[in-house]
């Protein structure tokens, strides 16, 4: 059997990917953030969040009815996403300043920024290892520009050898710094997810 036939018949197997299609979900990814933010409670009513490598939007969607109303949700991605009521995208490359500036239009301070960001896997594992790990220091940097005094980050990071130098950055920069593996997560999968909270800029 091909790869692309195992990883199709492992996804029809797949409970969380069965409930995003039953729930009528953009992605099972979405499963992930509503678990970390049940454990850790990162996201709350009324905050302003940016959503960075958003698309198809399961986060955003998620994010958007856990801030409500009054809350801001902002997404950003190289691809475009279906429009979702209330919550601003930009479609741009996190990478580049002028995505940064157009974010700023918007708004220049979040309480919370999240990153799921994943690159085109080339199926070389230390190559896409380090493409990943460079997506979540860019986030990270962004944290810098956008992130207010005492907000919260959620980050995915592909474990492997770069995997502590990214955190010792993290814990340089907030006051506690948690790793956590969802449960919708898949086991054989190397992602794990890093919560920063209280952002301090004095410790950078
Ligand atoms: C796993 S998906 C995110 C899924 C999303 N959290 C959801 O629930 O729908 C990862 C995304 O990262 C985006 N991405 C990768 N590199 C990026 C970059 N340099 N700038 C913006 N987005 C990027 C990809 O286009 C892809 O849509």
């Amino acid at each position: 059997m091909g790869k692309r036939r195992i990883w199709l018949d492992e996804r029809k197997k797949d409970y969380y990917y069965k409930k995003a299609k039953e729930e009528n979900l953009r992605s099972r990814a979405v499963f992930k953030l509503i678990q970390l933010n049940k454990k850790f409670h990162v996201i709350k009513k009324g905050n302003s969040v940016l959503d960075l490598g958003c698309a198809p939007g399961g986060w955003l969607k998620a994010i958007k009815d856990i801030v409500g109303e009054k809350g801001i949700v902002l997404g950003v991605d190289l691809q475009p996403i279906a429009p979702i009521p209330q919550v601003k995208f930009v479609l741009g490359d996190i990478t580049d300043e002028n995505t940064l500036n157009e974010i700023k239009v918007y708004n220049s301070s979040f309480d919370v920024i999240t990153s799921d960001c994943s690159p085109n896997v080339s199926g070389n594992w230390e190559v896409d290892h380090a493409r990943q790990i460079y997506l979540a220091e860019k986030s990270l940097e962004i944290c810098h520009q956008l992130l207010a005094e005492g907000g919260n980050f959620i980050v995915k990071v592909f474990q492997g050898e770069l995997f502590e130098d990214f955190i010792d950055k993290m814990k340089k920069m907030f006051e506690k710094v948690i790793i956590s593996k969802p449960d919708a997560s898949r086991k054989r999968s190397s992602e794990i997810y890093v919560v920063g909270r209280h952002y301090d800029s004095k410790y950078t």
